[in-house]
């Protein structure tokens, strides 16, 4: 019987022959390591067949993402966001955030995926950071109050905007990192703060998607209780 961390191995190879996953910390959150694509993967030489297995299983959580890593950073300088709260993670992939969540003191996160591996990455990784998460592929069948959702590098697909305005019907406080949408202009989201950060491996994108926005939504008021920056 494979490992779990050995299936998640497995998968990636059989999608990117000779790719593998390693341990790594994080530049901009060196509390926080996870396992991710090694930066010695294979570039530039897949095949046309290979490229399209990439193309058919996007294996998102093999990366920490730019807003990732900066929503992360935000909620562990700013924990009062939080603390004792119950938060959602919305498109968890390598479970970055919901961990940074966990370590900063929520009382319960739930990371939320559609892909049932990045739930098994997810996983593994709390395991790596000793923090409890718990873990659902369907946003919609979460019970219970939110007090918190949290999101990063969820609108790669201008698809998912309508999301913005599910999150804020669920939820009185949304926290959006996003590098991708640079005509973002959804009421009531307001800019929290900008902040240059990389994908992890590097995937040497443009400077756009290392500028990440932070985005809120707030009905209670208190936006300012982790200071914006
Ligand atoms: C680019 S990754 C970002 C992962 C992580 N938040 C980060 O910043 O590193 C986007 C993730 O959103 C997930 N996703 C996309 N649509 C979703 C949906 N409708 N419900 C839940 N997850 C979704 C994808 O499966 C993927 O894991």
């Amino acid at each position: 019987m494979p490992t779990l961390p050995e299936k998640l191995q497995a998968t990636l190879g059989a999608i990117i022959p000779g790719a593998r996953l390693q341990t790594m910390t994080l530049p901009d959150v060196p509390e926080l390591e996870l396992l991710l694509l090694s930066p010695d993967y294979p570039q530039g030489s897949l095949s046309e067949a290979q490229m399209q297995r990439v193309m058919n299983n996007p294996l998102y959580w093999v990366f920490c993402w730019a807003s990732g890593q900066v929503l992360a950073r935000y909620l562990l300088d700013n924990p009062a966001w939080v603390r004792g709260r119950r938060v959602l993670d919305f498109g968890c992939g390598s479970g970055v955030v919901a961990i940074a969540a966990a370590l900063a003191g929520a009382q319960e996160v739930i990371a939320c995926d559609i892909d049932p591996l990045a739930l098994e990455a997810t996983g593994i990784n709390a395991g790596l950071n000793k923090v409890s998460l718990s873990l659902s592929d369907d946003y919609f069948s979460v019970p219970g109050e939110l007090d918190v959702i949290i999101v990063a590098d969820v609108l790669y697909d201008r698809e998912n905007l309508p999301w913005l305005q599910r999150f804020t019907e669920r939820a009185p406080q949304v926290l959006v990192a996003d590098s991708r949408v640079k005509d973002f202009n959804f009421p009531p989201y307001t800019l929290l703060g900008q902040h240059d950060s990389c994908t992890l491996p590097d995937l040497d994108e443009s400077a756009e998607f290392r500028d990440v926005r932070l985005y809120v939504a707030d009905s209670t008021g208190y936006s300012g209780i982790g200071g914006a920056s």
